[in-house]
């Protein structure tokens, strides 16, 4: 048995039992979801003890400094010490200034924050409703705009997204937290091959990363392939194919992966799936980069796939959202 502090209060835990894990079998109430260290809601303060290897995984730095880590990645060491934090310590104010349904299934949503945050597309933040529900979105444009915009799919019996979709209105109020996660494009990719599977409202990221990588002078061709249900579904088709004429080294593909007659789909619209597409065109090399964006078991699979086709970890890029309810109730 180890003991260890949150707030003033002794727990102890089992041994191989992380923080997270021994608070809960305490009876706390405590913010957690995904406990691979990926969402974030876990968060607490260390104050006292040394920093476990991991428990900071994916953090931004000004986090790191204020020796937060995730209490689902920290095995406790003898008088390790905690301190809750507050929501107000992670979250900022919110107001949704911009809505547009951009599908059956998808809204665009435009947030104005109380304060700049530097974002790069691809990372995600966590978005709370006045009721506590929260879920993790990644922004689709370029950091530095007036708004940050969101796109996000409605889900079947999704309470938040539903919600966003059909019933939250201009300026209703939400908090913010991120930018969080550490896969985006990076200047270092600037003569890379960037091959791009966006699933579903994943194409709102994929498309925030095409804008980035071209807004920096990306010189690699960028190949972007998009899977969807049915040709309902697909939204930005026509701003895509206008940027293949604009910029020569840009080429875009959809894939239906529903039923659909093939003789009746439109201009760059196949029936297939979009990894195997990619796939059968673009052998794996050293000049290249792989984005897979989208919900999670799409982009699982496909990762999966990639690995099997020989590519290296450290080129495949796996953006996929988190919709679980990242936090259950409100914390007092
Ligand atoms: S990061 Fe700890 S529960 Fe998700």
């Amino acid at each position: 048995m180890t003991v260890f502090y949150l707030d003033g209060q002794a727990f102890e835990s089992k041994s191989q039992e992380t923080v997270l894990d021994a608070l809960i079998r305490h009876g706390q109430r405590l913010n957690y979801s995904c406990k691979k260290g990926v969402c974030k809601t876990c968060l607490v303060q260390q104050v006292k003890g040394d920093i476990v290897v991991g428990s900071q995984r994916g953090l931004t730095l000004a986090l790191k400094k204020r020796n937060y880590i995730c209490a689902c990645q920290c095995r406790p060491s003898e008088d390790l010490t905690l301190r809750s934090i507050l929501p107000q310590d992670l979250f900022i104010g919110a107001t949704i200034q911009q809505k547009t349904v951009l599908s059956d299934s998808i809204v665009g949503i435009g947030l104005k924050l109380d304060e700049a945050i530097r974002h790069q597309p691809g990372q995600y933040i966590n978005l709370r409703r006045f009721d506590g529900l929260t879920r993790s979105y990644s922004p689709t444009n370029i950091s530095g705009a007036s708004l940050l915009e969101l796109h996000v799919r409605r889900k079947y019996n999704g309470q938040f997204s539903d919600w966003l979709y059909h019933y939250a209105s201009i300026g209703e109020q939400l908090l913010v937290q991120g930018p969080l996660g550490s896969r985006h494009y990076k200047s270092d990719f600037t003569a890379d091959k960037l091959i791009i599977i966006a699933f579903g409202s994943g194409l709102g990221v994929a498309h925030g990363i095409i804008n980035q990588a071209l807004a920096e002078g990306h010189q690699g061709e960028i190949f972007l392939y998009v899977g969807v249900q049915n040709e309902a579904d697909l939204y930005l088709h026509s701003q895509l194919l206008k940027m293949m004429l604009e910029y020569s080294q840009f080429s875009y593909q959809a894939c239906i992966t529903g039923n659909a007659n093939p003789r009746k789909l439109g201009r760059r619209i196949m029936l297939g799936d979009p990894f195997s597409e990619a796939i059968n065109v673009h052998q794996f090399d050293r000049q290249q980069q792989l984005f897979i964006c989208g919900e999670p078991t799409a982009v699982n699979q496909s990762r999966e796939r990639a690995f099997l086709n020989g590519y290296p970890i450290e080129r495949v890029h796996a953006l996929s959202f988190e919709y679980k309810d990242l936090r259950a109730r409100a914390r007092e």
